[in-house]
């Protein structure tokens, strides 16, 4: 993904240069994802929210994490390095293909016992989950259609004062554009769902290619 993609490109390399920068192995993990899905490596978060995703885990404490949206692997690493103690990241994704990759390097990271993946439709997974896993994070990063059932999935399941994190919401900056098609529709509908929904607080971030958010309301 572009970096802050709503700045100039002077200012927006200011700000990557001022976040934490990637380790050696994520630096590793781009390039490999570049090197193997050419122009589909855009679907990778950039260093930046990377380095955000570790810092939002770590701050909710969280324990369990759910991801929807695994691709190669860089978020979930990021995630699995800001959980608590002995806490588990859930992946979900449809790809064997690309999840191979992230295999690789959840074991170059020593997180293997931490990232559990989940292949298939994550709706389904999600569903799946016993009412009684209590989420503290959760990341949405997949097919953007999909995002108000792994919303609510997850919101169902998410510890009060937990939080949700959901990319692209800007949608290159398309989303206020009413003429816009492809996936822009979805994601206003998404976002209208969000901000109107009494039980959760957000906030968009003008972030990668937009941020969203959502803290479960209730809880400290
Ligand atoms: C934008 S990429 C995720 C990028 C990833 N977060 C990263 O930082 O590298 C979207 C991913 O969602 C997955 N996906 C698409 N539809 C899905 C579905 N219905 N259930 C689960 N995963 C899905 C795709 O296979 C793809 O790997």
């Amino acid at each position: 993904m572009k970096s802050a993609a709503f700045l100039s490109p002077a200012l927006a390399e200011y700000l990557v240069a001022h976040a934490t920068p990637p380790d050696d192995l994520l630096r590793s993990l781009a390039e490999e994802t570049r090197r193997l899905t050419g122009e589909q490596a855009s679907l990778q978060i950039s260093p930046e929210q990377g380095t955000l995703l570790t810092m939002l885990a770590g701050l909710s404490g969280a324990r369990l994490a759910v991801e929807v949206g695994t691709f190669t692997g860089y978020s979930s690493i990021c995630i699995a390095r800001g959980l608590a103690p002995g806490g588990r990241l859930i992946a979900c994704d449809v790809s064997e293909e690309w999840t191979s990759v992230a295999r690789r390097y959840w074991e170059r990271a020593g997180l293997t016992g931490t990232i559990e993946l989940r292949l298939g439709p994550a709706a389904e997974t999600l569903r799946a989950m016993p009412d009684e896993e209590v989420i503290d994070f959760a990341f949405i990063d997949a097919d953007k259609g999909g995002y108000p059932v792994y919303y609510e999935e997850l919101l169902r399941r998410l510890r009060p004062g937990g939080l949700i994190v959901a990319d692209n919401t800007l949608q290159g900056g398309r989303i206020t554009d009413p003429a816009a098609g492809g996936t822009v529709p979805a994601m206003r509908e998404f976002n209208d769902l969000v901000i109107r929904d009494p039980r959760v607080t957000s906030v968009l971030l003008p972030f990668g290619d937009g941020l969203t958010l959502i803290r479960k309301n209730g809880g400290s």
